[in-house]
């Protein structure tokens, strides 16, 4: 995911802004840039230099460099639209203004054609210059920036967190965002606007943090926050003390919840090796196998334990529906000891974070002395099951210290929603179109999962009411079935509270008998194929005086109707939702433990590993 670092203030912005982008290089990237003002008072302009790579590659460009303003905005480079490379990199500058973004401007082709009609010409494949083109546009009729915000923001759709600054006003930032984070540091003689407060904290603890759909003014060291209908915003300004401890976990109270906001980058780090953004197609890098070896292949098993186990569901789902090849999934300690039959020509893929897992590592041994090809799905490069696969794809997920599994799990549904894609494009069952498309919808999903992760305190609300239950039934149909199983086992192992996932078609066969005020009804049920299914399910459950939460997609009124509460994710595709399903379900489950006082990152009576049987 993007970083961002904006200054004003008497010190270099240049080492202001790199120091802080080193602070956010634990968010993944490829390329980055400054853009800082320079040349005489009264008649200043901005220097822009930006190098692909890593910030050294940019730091030994800016050894010769000096600016001589004190305004400045830096980023780092997650590619979405437009390959990694220095003209795609940020900051984009048209005609003396110049912007840094994160996220996705989903009508970017639109505003593409109305600039290009206006004889707008472009340096880059980005949808962030096309709003630098704007702006640049609308500041020339209202000769100052955050009336040129003000005019443009209403053009804008989709995920973004933006700061812009403009030559003709040498003291001046705007930032605004919708989704992805911004906080502001308000230090001595300083302001800085950042992604996180990692960047921030070396300066001044003194921060404000701000909301979506507003629009924050800086000029000079002053801050004003307005909404976008421009009313004044009376923001709190808020002390933040961290700990050592909490310098190591960023911030956060517990190094899971660290994780859970890690999680849009976790999985944008596990999709970057394998996407071509020029032919917006998968190619699966160093995998270890060849495309004849799987071209040949005409059944999968995928084999893991706990968490690790329901994504091995979920990609049974995703690979059979665009693959077409038949996928059976195994929990690792049935699948060592039940004699499995594994015709020629079969795949077993195993799922595990730590790659040490004995029951898992045990399946992988058994599947190849069978004659399986074997491909493992790991966090943990040269563990023993990344080893002795023979092959592999990396979940990339940075080192995950929560017992409880979060940013791996998502990283690895992204991972299997690649493979399902490389497959079907391999097996002439995705078209070059229908692939281009499913990627766009997963490029554009490190940033939905951002604003999702925006509304965990409502999520910790939400868990306020969860925990006084006597159980929890999660239920999910389709691809929705293992997040309801991997939500069930999230509050299992963290609030030690009794949970059970299950598929919601199987309601009346059983679990209907469990309804009562006392046992809560959560149903994850985006708007996808399984929706009015889902639906039903629910009226019959409240008909029964059930208490019922629903994770469900956008503001769905019908949804409201029947549960007591509700939590929205933004619209996505099929293949997406489950992904986005998942972060609700983590931090319904972190606020009931961490509410219950329980030791959130090492939880009664579990390890993070188990290599014992
Ligand atoms: C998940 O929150 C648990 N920590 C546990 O179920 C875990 O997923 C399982 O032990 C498998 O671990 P692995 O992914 O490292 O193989």
């Amino acid at each position: 995911m993007c970083g961002i670092v904006g200054y004003f203030g008497q010190k270099n912005p240049k080492d202001v802004i790199v120091a802080g982008l080193k602070r956010l290089e634990y968010r993944g990237y490829d390329s980055a840039g400054v853009a800082i003002l320079d040349g005489p008072l009264g008649d200043q302009h901005i220097k822009v230099v930006r190098a692909q790579g890593k910030l050294a590659e940019l730091s030994k460009k800016l050894e010769t460099e000096s600016f001589s303003g004190r305004l400045g905005i830096g980023h780092t480079r997650w590619a979405t639209h437009g390959v990694p490379s220095e003209r795609n990199a940020h900051p984009h500058t048209v005609d003396g203004l110049s912007l840094v973004h994160n996220g996705i401007i989903e009508n970017y082709q639109d505003i593409k054609k109305e600039l290009a009609s206006e004889g707008a010409t472009f340096n880059s494949d980005t949808d962030s210059e096309l709003v630098a083109h704007l702006l640049s546009r609308a500041v020339r009729e209202t000769k100052d920036l955050f009336k040129a915000v003000e005019n443009v923001l209403p053009l804008l759709r989709g995920a973004y967190a933006i700061v812009a600054m403009w030559e003709k006003q040498p003291d001046v930032l705007v930032a605004f965002k919708n989704g992805p984070p911004l906080v502001i540091g308000l230090g001595e003689k300083e302001v800085i606007v950042a992604s996180d407060v990692q960047a921030i904290i070396s300066y001044t603890n003194k921060v404000v943090y701000i909301d979506d759909h507003e629009i924050a003014l800086v000029k000079g060291t002053d801050l004003k926050v307005f909404t976008t209908a421009g009313h004044l915003v009376k923001k709190e300004t808020q002390t933040i003390n961290w700990s050592a401890d909490q310098v190591e976990k960023a911030g956060f109270k517990h190094f899971m919840l660290k994780e859970i906001h890690e999680q849009p980058r976790a999985v944008a780090s596990a999709m970057a090796p394998h996407i071509n953004l020029e032919t917006k197609s998968v190619e699966l890098k160093d995998l270890g196998l060849t495309t004849e070896q799987l071209k040949k292949i005409d059944r999968i098993f995928i084999v893991a334990c706990g968490t690790s186990y329901y994504a091995a569901v979920a990609g049974k789902y995703v690979i059979e529906k665009l693959a077409h090849i038949p996928v059976e999934t195994d929990i690792a300690s049935e699948f060592r000891y039940r004699g499995p039959v594994i015709p020629p020509n079969t795949l077993v893929v195993t799922i595990s974070q730590s790659g040490e897992t004995a029951d898992t590592l045990a399946a992988l041994r058994l599947a190849k002395k069978l004659g399986a090809l074997t491909l493992s799905i790991c966090n943990v490069r040269a563990s023993s099951i990344d080893r002795e696969a023979n092959g592999r794809i990396y979940m990339n997920s940075g080192p995950e210290i929560g017992v409880a599994s979060t940013k791996a799990f998502v990283s690895t549904l992204a991972v299997l929603n690649l493979f399902g894609m490389f497959l079907g494009s391999l097996r002439g069952r995705l078209s070059a179109q229908d692939q281009s498309a499913a990627v766009e919808n997963m490029l554009a999903l490190p940033a939905q999962m951002e604003s999702v992760l925006a509304y965990d305190k409502f999520f910790g609300e939400a868990a306020m009411k969860l925990k006084d239950y006597r159980g929890v039934l999660f239920m999910g149909r389709g691809v929705s079935y293992p997040i309801a199983l991997e939500g069930a086992l999230k509050l299992k192992e963290l609030a030690y509270m009794h949970a059970e996932g299950y598929a919601a078609g199987e309601m009346k066969h059983g679990p209907l008998a469990l309804i009562d005020d006392r046992m809560l009804i959560l149903m994850v049920c985006p708007s996808d194929e399984h929706y009015e299914k889902s639906l039903s399910n629910l009226e019959e459950a409240r008909a029964r005086g059930g208490k019922i939460m629903s994770i469900g997609t956008g503001d769905n009124a019908a949804l409201k109707a029947v549960s007591d509460d509700y939590l929205s994710l933004p619209d996505a595709s099929w293949m997406v939702n489950p992904i986005l399903a998942a972060l609700p379900v983590q931090l319904l489950a972190y606020h009931v433990a961490e509410a219950l006082g329980h030791d959130v990152d090492q939880p009664r009576n579990l390890a993070k590993s188990v290599t014992v049987e």
